[in-house]
């Protein structure tokens, strides 16, 4: 923490402010998934499960699709770069990722079969931590610019189901009558437009977020920590970054946008912490 005492009286203020005041938001992969396994092995992002799942009947599509990654990622990190200037090269790879798994002619079958045998975990105490949320009625949005698909197996293998209130914003696989993937949802969620201001009044969570101002943000990247952009009359927002790698070039950045900041971690311990403090103290 850059400084504890910021830190100390936002959590303070939300356990006053009570559990009606507070939504979740959370990034997905490697956030409410792990980076690494326990032996050090990197682990599946969603878009890896995709790419995993063309490669059984389209090995082509697959390494075409590991060719655009190595291409596109340079301009998602290019430091010199506006945001304004990614944008169109973003919807560019993401629009073309899409393309892939629809000419792959992924079946809804096969997207579960593999996400079962992929190496995607949910951290250790994860499943205590969603059910907690879940138990006390409160709503939590999971932003990812991943595949909604995989995020939703994922759930229904390691927690049992989807949470209730648990509301997964993300680019979710359409199906035709053949449970074969035809195109993606839209608006397309891509790095730069993760945020509250994708969501809209007709979106059938709205209600349940609204007057809940204060927000329990987790990401890993530096633009999740930005994900509550447009949430209605914010009142406190607790920013928890997991720091998965560069530790000593990113920290800095990270303790600048993030109130707590995680080094190597993979487990749910700390958000859980201050979750049941204020929790406890607001029941
Ligand atoms: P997120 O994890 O912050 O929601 O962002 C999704 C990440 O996925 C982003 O860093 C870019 C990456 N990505 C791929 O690895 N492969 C792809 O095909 C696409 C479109 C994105």
């Amino acid at each position: 923490m850059d400084n504890p005492e910021v830190v100390w009286k936002k959590i303070q203020k939300m356990h006053e402010d009570g559990a009606d005041k507070l939504m979740f938001i959370s990034d997905f992969d490697c956030t409410l998934s792990k980076y690494k396994d326990s032996e050090g092995n990197r682990c599946n992002t969603t878009h890896a499960v995709i790419e995993g799942a063309m490669s059984v009947r389209h090995p082509e599509l697959a390494d075409k699709a590991a060719e655009m990654d190595k291409k596109y990622v340079q301009f998602e990190y290019c430091p010199i770069m506006t945001v304004e200037e990614k944008i169109p090269y973003m919807v560019e790879w993401w629009e073309n990722s899409h393309n892939f798994a629809v000419q792959a002619k992924l079946t809804r079958q096969e997207v579960a079969e593999y996400v079962a045998k992929s190496r995607v975990y949910l951290r250790d105490l994860a499943k205590i931590y969603l059910k907690k949320i879940e138990e006390n009625g409160l709503p939590h949005i999971v932003f990812s610019a991943g595949v909604g698909d995989i995020i939703e197996n994922v759930f229904k293998n390691q927690v049992g189901y989807i949470p209730k209130g648990l509301h997964i914003i993300s680019n979710m696989m359409v199906y035709d009558e053949n449970n074969t993937c035809n195109g993606f949802t839209e608006p397309l969620i891509h790095t730069f437009n993760k945020n509250s201001t994708v969501l809209n009044n007709d979106m059938l969570f709205y209600e349940e977020i609204k007057g809940r101002k204060n927000v329990f943000l987790l990401g890993d990247s530096l633009g999740d920590s930005q994900m509550d952009l447009g949430v209605k009359d914010e009142g406190v927002a607790l920013k928890i970054g997991f720091l998965n790698f560069n530790f000593d070039t990113l920290l800095d950045k990270y303790m600048e946008h993030y109130d707590i900041v995680i080094l190597d971690d993979q487990t749910m311990a700390i958000p859980l912490e201050i979750l049941d403090y204020i929790l406890e103290k607001s029941s």
